[in-house]
């Protein structure tokens, strides 16, 4: 009882909501209600009336990231129990789901471009006082929601979020978006918040360890769960962190966007993402290869595979700062990050707006533009990261579309050259509906859904940026290629596949032009040496 434990590298920790994977979309209330009945109700609906057909589907690759339950068919009574559950403990969100459609639908019939003011009385009343009805300059109207009193109104349930304790051992897991956490097995399942401190004790226990009484006591483990628990501990430590205390910089790249950056004792880490610790073909950092302090966590943008609360919650006791783009608030379809995180119990969340700037020890961040990647929605929770640290200036592009260059013309302008690009190319892109159709309350033509991609830069968008910063070194990034990711990603390549090809052209472009060029795939190093410090061509607005 005495031993000192730590928490093993293999076990994964599944962030719930009402028994789905925890993505961003599910924790603010409003997209939570329509993820809840746009997505969940309709996908277990669907799985009830043909099991078969969607175990099928799920083993096309033309259908990956399709709303497929991946459950070979079975569990089919556990799914109906689920759904009944769902109208049972959720019928609030429901009624919420409800309520977003009659206001849109209110607001087509009768905001002709007269005042608003009358139809506040009209909102659906669960709705008054969570909405400020507004019209755009030529009359179209919409509304904004006050996200925090929506945070502290019945909609917000905390009890409907859990975090699912298991052992991993291959990189295999279904696609989130789709499939509900069911199968129990071996797992330990923690009903706390989101924002309990005791997550915090739990993944601390990843380095600092504490005796099974301790951790009985803290995490209220009884019965079952008590014993199950013991096996996902081991009085083994984990091997010391290695620091980077060299005199330039080093940076490394841990799969899809997520790179950590050290330099003069401070660290940065982009878009955490991380696998964690088994045997395996693909060689990678995990967990154990990040420092015990990270100073800075910056995200780009909204989306699964970028802001992944997985990560991020065991990660929670080690942030010192979480840098996220600054938003208008309000949009059903942009909820603020800033808000997301700190009712889950991030503190010290620094929004940034494009062109600000955050000094630190021989270096500093600074939020960009980011354009496009979103259907065309009005989504302003983006930025592209420019991290100068020790003299060298690095660009993390992200899934940024470099639809109008005359942008980056500007930026350039502003802030100068920078020495290595990171840009995603997944130009193939989903159509607009496949994350945000459960917000939309009027059907989508397919036609121009899938006009509307939610895809980066190809060739010649991702060409015209290497050549606007006069980059020397070119990283293509952000591909989901990593087989630790197809949970959140679904997506597959073939030689063939554009982003392939896209990107293979843009590394041979750049190779015979004497810049180096590669994409990034697994894991990678790099040590930049020591540079003095240029005097900053800018400073932050
Ligand atoms: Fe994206
Ligand atoms: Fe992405």
């Amino acid at each position: 009882m005495n031993d000192q434990l730590y928490l093993r590298a293999n076990v994964m920790a599944e962030p719930l909501v009402d028994g789905w994977y925890a993505w961003a979309h599910l924790i603010p209330p409003a997209t939570a209600a329509r993820n809840i009945t746009e997505r969940h109700l309709r996908i277990r609906d669907s799985y009830s009336a043909s099991p078969e057909t969607h175990a099928s589907a799920v083993k096309n690759p033309a259908l990956l990231g399709g709303p497929f339950m991946d459950l070979n068919g079975l569990l089919v009574e556990e799914v109906k129990q689920l759904r009944e559950r769902t109208l049972r403990d959720r019928h609030k969100l429901v009624e919420l789901s409800k309520a977003l459609v009659e206001l849109d639908e209110m607001l087509r019939q009768k905001a002709s471009g007269f005042s608003l003011e009358p139809l506040y009385a009209e909102v659906p009343e669960i709705l008054q006082g969570y909405v400020e009805l507004v019209y755009d300059l030529n009359n179209q109207p919409s509304f904004r929601l006050i996200e925090s009193l929506l945070y502290r109104s019945p909609f917000y349930d905390p009890s409907m979020q859990s975090v699912v304790l298991s052992e991993i051992s291959k990189d295999d897991r279904p696609f989130v978006l789709s499939t509900p956490r069911l199968a129990k097995g071996d797992a330990v399942q923690f009903n706390f918040p989101f924002s309990s401190e005791k997550y915090d004790f739990l993944f601390r226990l990843k380095d600092t360890p504490a005796t099974f009484g301790e951790i009985q006591k803290t995490l209220e483990l009884q019965g079952d769960d008590a014993l199950r628990f013991q096996s996902f501990l081991t009085p083994e430590a984990p091997k010391p962190y290695p620091k980077y205390d060299g005199p330039g910089a080093r940076w490394r790249y841990f799969g899809h966007a997520c790179i950590l950056m050290e330099s003069a004792g401070v660290s940065v880490l982009m878009d955490p993402v991380l696998s964690y610790t088994y045997e395996n073909d693909v060689s990678r950092y995990t967990y154990e290869d990040l420092p015990p302090v990270i100073d800075y966590v910056l995200i780009t943008h909204n989306h699964q595979d970028h802001i992944l609360f997985e990560t991020l919650l065991q990660l929670r006791p080690r942030i010192r700062n979480i840098v996220v783009p600054r938003n208008g608030g309000g949009a059903l379809q942009d909820p603020s990050l800033r808000l997301l995180l700190k009712q889950c119990g991030f503190q010290n969340v620094i929004e940034l707006a494009e062109m600000e700037e955050i000094p630190f020890a021989r270096g500093s961040i600074m939020a960009l533009p980011f354009m496009g990647e979103h259907g065309d929605l009005n989504v302003q929770t983006k930025a592209a990261w420019r991290v100068e640290a020790n003299g060298h200036r690095l660009l993390f592009a992200a899934d940024s579309c470099n639809i109008s260059p005359q942008l980056y013309q500007h930026v350039h302008r502003l802030v100068g050259d920078v020495d290595a690009l990171f840009v995603g190319m997944e130009c193939n892109g989903a159509p607009m509906s496949w994350i945000y159709g459960p917000l939309v309350t009027q059907r989508i033509e397919r036609q121009k859904d899938h006009s509307r991609r939610l895809a980066g830069s190809d060739y010649d968008r991702a060409k015209a940026l290497v050549d606007q910063f006069n980059c020397k070194e070119v990283y293509v990034y952000a591909m989901g290629q990593e087989p630790w990711l197809n949970y959140v990603m679904s997506v597959k390549y073939t030689e063939a596949s554009k982003p392939i090809v896209h990107s293979n052209r843009l590394i041979e472009d750049c190779l015979s032009r004497g810049i180096i060029a590669e994409r990034l795939f697994g894991e990678k190093e790099i040590l930049l040496a020591d540079r003095p410090t240029p005097a900053l061509a800018t400073k932050s607005t």
